[in-house]
């Protein structure tokens, strides 16, 4: 008998073709490019044995309780798994796969353009150019800050976050430096210093955060760490909204506190097209795309695909979260 999987979202053809190659389950999906509305993911799970879903469907006691006892396996196609409710789906020993690794490189490499494209004014730039604002190449007109012989901080080295750092390295940056819960050996590859977060904080020139969202991090990057930042510090996130509190980085950026931020993530997501920080010249805002190339998105879809068979048959996943 063939066992039932819920699929939140359409997702790569890569990652649909191993599903029905394995000929185990039966797929309902949420066929749409759009979110699955919330009682129509309650609905969506009933009796299902495995659920696919993305990291903006919200898993919790009340979707666990709607799917009922058959659920064993929940395959994020995402690395971050902060949507899910860990310690309900624990208690209920359910099974979890994600996707880290595979999208390293295509995040570090978003990460560095975003923090390129902000530091050095690229959105203003083209926007200058189509609306008539080029009157001439002007001495003073659209500067920046360059990364040769700056410090950068680097909050949570992990693997994008060290992915991050041996991308900029070649840009001449002068100093590494990163915090977070551990010192990493790994950070001796980049001349890494493990330095508290406040120093971190007033020391570098570019901050990027790259740690996973956690308690510990909700809302870390607020009004007494953007004032301890340099008025010339650029700020970047490609991790998760929430770490950072909005009205206080508005608040920094408009006030000149900080010179300019880059965020691939806010909160919520979509960002209203009216919020505040999108009035901005200096905060350059991305749609949520760090993984976003074809080739990471066919993988991501074929990995998920492989964690949900895995889980649906007691087998290895390629990527189980352990918790
Ligand atoms: C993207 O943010 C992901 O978690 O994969
Ligand atoms: C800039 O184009 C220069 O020649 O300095």
């Amino acid at each position: 008998k063939l066992m039932k999987v819920f699929l939140t979202r359409r997702i790569p053809p890569e990652g649909m073709k191993i599903l029905s190659a394995a000929g185990v389950c039966e797929v309902s999906q949420w066929d749409s490019d759009e979110p699955v509305q919330r009682a129509d993911l309650l609905k969506g799970v009933q009796g299902a044995h495995g659920l696919l879903c993305l990291l903006s469907d919200k898993i919790d006691a009340e979707v666990l309780d709607a799917a009922g006892p058959n659920l064993k396996v929940i395959s994020t196609l995402s690395v971050g798994y902060d949507h899910l409710a860990i310690d309900e789906i624990k208690k209920r020993g359910i099974r979890v796969g994600y996707t880290p690794d595979v999208l390293t490189d295509a995040t570090a490499e978003l990460t560095v353009a975003l923090l390129l494209a902000t530091a050095r004014r690229l959105p203003e730039g083209v926007e200058e150019v189509k609306n008539g604002g080029w009157s001439s190449w002007k001495p003073l007109w659209l500067c920046g800050y360059g990364l040769s012989g700056s410090t950068v901080g680097v909050i949570g080295l992990g693997r994008i976050g060290m992915a991050i750092a041996r991308r900029l390295m070649p840009f001449g940056v002068k100093r590494l430096l990163y915090s977070g819960r551990t010192a990493k050996d790994y950070a001796a590859e980049v001349n890494g210093e493990y330095v508290p977060l406040d120093t971190l904080v007033s020391e570098s020139d570019f901050i990027v955060v790259s740690c996973s969202l956690t308690p510990e991090t909700q809302g870390m990057c607020d009004k007494a760490f953007f004032s301890k930042m340099k008025n010339t510090g650029v700020f970047v996130n490609s991790s998760r909204g929430t770490v950072v509190n909005q009205e206080d980085l508005y608040e920094a950026l408009s006030s000149g506190q900080i010179a300019a931020a880059g965020l691939d993530v806010t909160t919520p997501e979509p960002l209203p097209t009216n919020h505040p920080l999108l009035t901005l010249k200096n905060c350059v805002v991305l749609p949520h795309i760090g993984s976003a190339t074809y080739s990471t998105r066919g993988i991501m879809g074929a990995l998920s695909a492989q964690n949900l068979l895995g889980g649906l048959q007691g087998t290895d996943m390629p990527s189980e979260l352990t918790f």
